[in-house]
């Protein structure tokens, strides 16, 4: 038996004919799942993601935070800062689940759901510029964090996992109901994000629920929501 290194050029083989032609092909090690994860991470860490969807805020006026003062700024920079956070964690802990669960079309569904968090990071990310504000410093240890977390839940099992998705949107969908409250009246560009936020954790909410989500216990219910207290009082300063 030969061996060949593993980027040797190999004949392809097309059904049962092999063509004479020698080409390149990549042939996929166990590090490459490691590596196209550390990939997303670090564009979603660095920035490099962009929203598919137009923001629901629209194209930016030059009077459109004429009503904001400098005070007013730093709150809704500070309140869309946690939001930004937020979904950074969104897409570690889909993409901790996906990596994890034991079933592909579960695994899939939580590609799509981090997918379509996509959107949500993008607006907050631009939203924060428009103020004037930047990400927070913690977001890599947010991002690691909730990456565990997402493993974690899929090692429980699918319908758990689904549970620990159900409960992250109920949460997140309260949380964004009471920023809607503590934003400032003027400031409706970044009143428009969130709305459309809060709609749309709804419909994942609901989604993750009609693929059987089991309701977590009360206690590790209570507990995630001792973290994202925990995580909005940081992520709103640092
Ligand atoms: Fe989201
Ligand atoms: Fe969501």
């Amino acid at each position: 038996m030969t061996h060949q290194p593993p980027h040797a050029p190999v004949a392809e083989s097309y059904g049962h004919h092999t063509t004479n032609h020698p080409r390149f092909v990549r042939r996929h090690g166990w590090l490459d799942p490691f590596i196209a994860e550390l990939d997303v991470a670090l564009q979603v860490l660095g920035g490099g993601v962009t929203a598919s969807r137009p923001n629901p805020a629209g194209p930016k006026a030059a009077e459109s935070d004429a009503g904001l003062d400098d005070a007013a700024k730093r709150h809704a920079a500070g309140l869309m800062r946690v939001n930004h956070v937020g979904e950074v964690c969104a897409q570690a802990l889909y993409r901790g689940q996906a990596a994890a669960v034991s079933s592909q079309e579960s695994s899939e569904f939580f590609l799509e759901a981090a997918a379509e968090e996509i959107d949500h990071l993008g607006w907050c990310a631009q939203r924060l510029r428009e103020l004037d504000s930047r990400p927070s410093l913690l977001n890599p240890l947010w991002y690691a964090g909730s990456f565990a977390l997402g493993v974690l839940a899929s090692r429980a099992g699918s319908a758990q996992s689904l549970g620990f998705m159900a409960e992250t949107e109920r949460q997140v969908e309260a949380h964004l109901e009471g920023h809607l409250t503590e934003l400032p009246v003027a400031d409706s560009r970044s009143r428009a994000i969130v709305e459309e936020m809060k709609q749309d954790e709804v419909k994942h909410r609901v989604n993750a629920e009609f693929r059987g989500a089991q309701v977590l216990p009360k206690p590790l219910r209570s507990a995630m929501r001792l973290m994202s207290q925990v995580m909005t009082k940081t992520a709103y300063r640092i």
